[in-house]
């Protein structure tokens, strides 16, 4: 059996991920702008005299419990660690919803100041944008029907064996399984609600995702299951454009400081139960 593991850089701490959540609804807007702060949102990140300047992040709203909407507004994991690390630079955060695979160049385009979107930290990854400590660990899981033939993750592997996978485009999942299976057996979704979608409709076997929006999808669609075996482990950071190492440090610095006082601990207690 192959596995796969991201590459571990420096671990300011590993959550464990044990919960079960209702999946957030689809949005037909994919492109939408939520403020966690309620502030102005206007694009100009230019500091008005006696306003907070803004600080950008760049996500993809469709992966609860890291971010999901809540009516109009992004909420949670990572949306309420931005926000604290915002508010520990003394900036006001605003959220911009975009698919998974423009954040890295939007980042780098400068639309927005970072990216957060349980990112993976991979090798690939880091020959284009630099990466913060690492505020959480994810597991590659396999979704399944109930009643699906694979056990097993080794039954992906097995000798004549060529299920379908679905996949969120351009995350690690389509990555490895991409690798491991071939581009002809992978089908690319915007998002791991429509993923699900194919995977009850019969147009993909399983569906491999994050282990913890995989729970929230599973909750919210009976008559699938997780299976007990899991695809690949790794490490989710921050994403900013390469040599931005003035925003990096404060990102780093923010995230060890609210690693040391609970806040993140905290926040991760809110979603995962
Ligand atoms: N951890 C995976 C990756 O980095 C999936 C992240 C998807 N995130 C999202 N917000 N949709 O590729």
């Amino acid at each position: 059996m192959k596995k796969f593991f991201a590459v571990l850089l420096a671990t300011v701490l590993m959550l464990s991920c044990v919960a079960v959540f209702a999946a957030c609804d689809k949005k037909d807007d994919n492109k939408t702008t939520a403020d966690t702060t309620a502030a102005d949102t206007t694009a100009d990140t230019a500091p008005v005299e006696g306003e907070k300047a803004v600080l950008k992040m760049g996500t993809n709203a469709y992966f609860q419990p890291y971010e999901f909407y809540e009516g109009e507004k992004i909420i949670g994991i990572d949306a309420e660690i931005a926000a604290a690390i915002a508010e520990k630079l003394g900036m006001t955060l605003e959220i911009v919803d975009m698919e998974f695979d423009s954040i890295i160049t939007a980042v780098n385009a400068g639309s927005v100041d970072f990216g957060m979107a349980g990112m993976t930290v991979t090798e690939d990854r880091l020959k284009e944008i630099d990466f913060s400590v690492s505020y959480a660990n994810g597991v590659q899981a396999i979704i399944v029907k109930e009643d699906s033939a694979i056990a097993h993750v080794d039954d992906l592997y097995a000798e004549g064996a060529s299920y379908k996978v679905g996949v969120q485009l351009g995350t690690t999942g389509d990555i490895y399984a991409t690798d491991d299976f071939g581009k002809d057996n992978v089908t690319t979704y915007s998002n791991g609600n429509e993923a699900v979608l194919a995977l009850k409709g019969g147009s993909v076997d399983c569906v491999i995702i994050d282990n913890e929006p995989a729970k929230a999808l599973v909750a919210a669609n009976p008559g699938l299951k997780i299976l007990e075996t899991t695809y690949a482990n790794e490490d989710y950071a921050i994403c900013v454009k390469k040599g931005n190492s003035d925003l990096l440090d404060k990102i780093n610095a923010a995230i060890v400081d609210l690693t040391e006082d609970g806040t993140i601990a905290g926040i991760v207690a809110k979603y995962i139960k």
